[in-house]
């Protein structure tokens, strides 16, 4: 727990997994998988450099955690889950940020929402990081970011960052990467 750790959520099939490879840049680091709620464990990867001078001695930790919100999971599982993550998040001293990954292609989620309301009442940093964006052309985009803004809106006076993101083209990786060397060095 003696490095700076930033774990990814959101609903199942949101692209997390592919998100974090696209990031660290090896394909071996984290699982692919198609079928929703495949990744059921925690999944922790610690990062070696990717900035500060590429060093080997700049390291700190992404942890992947199981997808949630998938209609098809049972209540007991979802239950289970939800206190298994939260758990987890509530209990990382060297937890950084939580980046909370949103379906660029989906409207609002309640799920999602709710998850964001629990992590502004229990005080845990979250950033939003929309996915698949280059299933969207230009005006789709615009469409999608400022009416999820008008959501967001109704629920909190400020919005958290947002990053918008790619696994596809890599789009948003630098941002991210800049974003994580930011706030490592406040650790
Ligand atoms: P679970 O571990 O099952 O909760 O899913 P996950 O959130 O880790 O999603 P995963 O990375 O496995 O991706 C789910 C599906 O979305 C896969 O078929 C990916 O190929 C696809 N996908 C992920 N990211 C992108 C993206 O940026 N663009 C596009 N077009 N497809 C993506
Ligand atoms: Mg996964």
């Amino acid at each position: 727990m003696e490095k700076p750790e930033y774990a990814f959520i959101g609903r199942s099939n949101v692209g997390k997994s592919s998100l974090i490879n696209m990031i660290v840049g090896r394909l071996s680091m984290a699982k692919i998988s198609s079928t929703p709620g495949k990744t059921q464990l925690i999944n922790h990867f610690e990062i070696n450099a990717l900035k500060k001078g590429e060093k080997g001695d700049y390291s700190w930790y992404i942890t992947d955690l199981p997808g949630f919100g998938y209609a098809k999971v049972s209540r007991s599982d979802r239950v289970k889950w939800e206190r298994t993550s939260k758990q987890f998040l509530e209990g990382r001293r060297n937890l950084m940020c939580i980046m909370m990954l949103v379906d660029s292609r989906l409207k609002p989620q309640k799920v999602d929402l709710e998850f964001m309301a629990y992590m502004g009442e229990t005080g845990l940093p979250f950033v939003i990081v929309f996915t698949k964006v280059d299933k969207l052309n230009k005006i789709e985009r615009e469409t999608f970011y400022s009416n999820y803004k008008a959501e967001m809106l109704k629920q909190w006076h400020k919005i958290p960052p947002i990053f918008i993101t790619s696994a596809e083209t890599k789009e948003g990786r630098d941002e991210l990467l800049n974003f994580f060397e930011q706030t490592n060095s406040l650790f």
